[in-house]
């Protein structure tokens, strides 16, 4: 699995950047590869496509999620690569969790609407310092990510003229062009990967 955590907090060495930082360790401890990137209102987020789980996570500050996270979800083009992107989120807050979950998870939830949400999970500050806790979220995301992977490959077949086209991409594009294709056949209902499927969704993503 290739994960990228886009957050966002307010407070350099925080306690969100603390978290992030043990969160990444541990889910490459899994065998997943992690990166983690600093959201900005407004900047290009074409690179998520790279990736199969894209982990959104900020604090709450007065009511709202961290500007810069909800901003990018509104004002650029995040939204639009996290299509079809399978997705976890996380909230640092001073709040319980019944009443975070309520009030400010569906601050994000909202811009995700089609997306499938392998992991959501709100850390007060006496989940902050628990570990177990954070692992509960990691194997919860991990074995999410999985089924969900498991699923996909049970029920797409890619033909072999789809396959020779496939073969015949540069390797450091081949990654992503298979990427693209399989969460767009999977989200339209396709079973078999043909040179037209492969057509349609590169169409889709050039759009
Ligand atoms: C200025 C400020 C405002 C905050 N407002 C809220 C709030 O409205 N609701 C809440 O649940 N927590 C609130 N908190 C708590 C933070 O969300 C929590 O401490 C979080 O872990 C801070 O992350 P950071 O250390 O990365 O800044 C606030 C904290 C600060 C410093």
């Amino acid at each position: 699995m290739k994960a990228i955590i886009l957050y966002d907090t307010r407070t350099v060495g925080g306690s969100t950047d603390t978290f992030i930082e043990l969160l990444g360790q541990k889910l490459a401890k899994t065998g997943a590869y992690v990166e983690k990137a600093k959201c900005k209102a407004v900047a290009d987020y074409s690179f998520v496509q790279d990736f199969d789980v894209i982990i959104l996570g900020a604090p709450v500050y007065y009511l709202l999620v961290s500007s810069e996270l909800l901003g990018a979800l509104i004002q650029s083009n995040l939204k639009k690569y996290l299509k079809r992107k399978k997705v976890a989120l996380f909230l640092t807050c001073g709040s319980p969790e019944p009443m975070a979950t309520m009030m400010y998870l569906p601050q994000l939830k909202i811009h995700l609407m089609r997306n499938k949400i392998l992991a959501e999970k709100i850390f007060a500050p006496d989940q902050l310092r628990n570990e177990e806790v954070l692992d509960g979220y990691i194997e919860e995301l991990t074995q999410n990510y999985r089924t969900a992977v498991k699923q996909r490959d049970a029920s797409l077949h890619w033909t072999d003229e789809a396959l020779e086209m496939l073969e015949m991409i540069p390797p450091f594009f081949q990654n992503r062009v298979r990427m693209i294709t399989e969460e767009y056949a999977e989200e339209a209902g396709y079973r078999e990967i043909t040179l037209e499927v492969v057509e349609e969704a590169k169409g889709e993503m050039e759009r």
